[in-house]
């Protein structure tokens, strides 16, 4: 890496041509304005594309008692959806008919510490966050707190980090006490490979047993490829990130949509040395399983926003805000 040119916020492979940080931190820093009929143009595109309304997630409207959902990754597999399974599906969409005004998207890439947005992301009417991130204390003035839709990876999240795929009580004890901070849904993509399914039922079991607000629904699979198949379309064929699907439903389902936490490089657009996630200590190890730099190509469709951005469709936040 030199100050200059920046590389994956990761273990480093090589995956797009240099990119020249501080010239596109730069930019992205410049005075930006809605153009709501591209905005629209883009959310209609998406709509017809991916169902996004109806099909995000599993309900018992885009889905039959009997039917077989194929797994997304494992597609040689399907899950039977039998009777006791589709009663614990939502009846209809959460996604309203009508789109949202404002929505924030948030990464936790850690280039959101220090920016005091919290107030800014908050603002929205709709708040998307991904892989259970910690909404407490002090760093709430730089995350904000609200959270309607929030994603748990059921391998990262629901097996290794709580351990659910074990009943034990303490772990269960450990889940609720840490999603007691998010509100509305918590989304997890149960129909990636077999073992999420079971580990995602369980997690909806235990909220409905505690009677808490925040319930689990599952995304559904088609809808998935059906976003893969489009950014493949546009130049992203690759395992798209949980960053750029939520962007995704959220361009499908808000008229204004502002994205924060989105960096995915190793230093800031004044050169300053970066952790990968907000909430990283200088010694957190990355599971190589789940690498993003292996897994995904973050760069790559960083640039894909910065289109969007460029052309008025969203926001990249990289500003401080107060
Ligand atoms: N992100 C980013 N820059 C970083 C870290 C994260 O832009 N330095 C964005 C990415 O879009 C990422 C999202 O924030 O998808 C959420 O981060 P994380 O939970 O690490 O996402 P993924 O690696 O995509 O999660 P998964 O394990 O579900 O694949």
């Amino acid at each position: 890496f030199s100050e200059q040119l920046g590389s994956p916020a990761t273990t480093q492979q090589p995956t797009t041509a240099p990119i020249d940080i501080r010239t596109l931190g730069q930019e992205l820093l410049l005075p930006w304005q809605l153009n709501r009929s591209a905005a629209q143009r883009l959310m209609q595109e998406l709509n017809n594309c991916t169902s996004t309304q109806a099909d995000a997630v599993i309900t018992r409207a885009n889905t039959r008692v009997g039917q077989s959902i194929r797994y997304y990754i494992q597609h040689e597999k399907t899950f039977l959806a039998n009777r006791a399974f589709y009663n614990t599906l939502p009846r209809e969409s959460p996604l309203p008919r009508t789109p949202y005004g404002r929505c924030s998207v948030v990464g936790n890439g850690a280039v959101l510490l220090g920016n005091r947005c919290g107030q800014e992301i908050d603002k929205a009417d709709f708040v998307f966050r991904s892989n259970l991130p910690p909404l407490t204390g002090n760093l709430t003035r730089d995350t904000g707190q609200k959270a309607n839709w929030t994603t748990a990876n059921p391998v990262s999240q629901l097996s290794w980090r709580f351990n659910l795929l074990s009943n034990k009580p303490a772990n269960k004890e450990k889940f609720v006490r840490h999603v007691r901070q998010y509100s509305g849904l918590l989304v997890a993509s149960a129909f990636g490979v077999k073992a999420a399914t079971t580990v995602s039922v369980r997690a909806q079991r235990v909220l409905r047993e505690r009677k808490l607000s925040l319930a689990v629904v599952y995304g559904n699979p088609r809808h998935f490829a059906a976003v893969r198949d489009y950014w493949a379309y546009n130049g992203l064929s690759m395992r798209l990130s949980t960053g750029i699907y939520l962007t995704t439903i959220a361009l499908s389902a808000c008229d204004e949509v502002h994205l924060f936490g989105f960096w995915p490089f190793d230093v800031d657009h004044s050169g300053e040395k970066l952790l990968y996630h907000y909430y990283d200590k200088p010694d957190t190890k990355v599971n190589p399983i789940l690498d993003p730099a292996f897994l995904h190509n973050l760069p790559k469709e960083f640039l894909k926003l910065v289109e969007l951005h460029r052309s008025g469709v969203l926001k990249i936040h990289l500003e401080t805000c107060q």
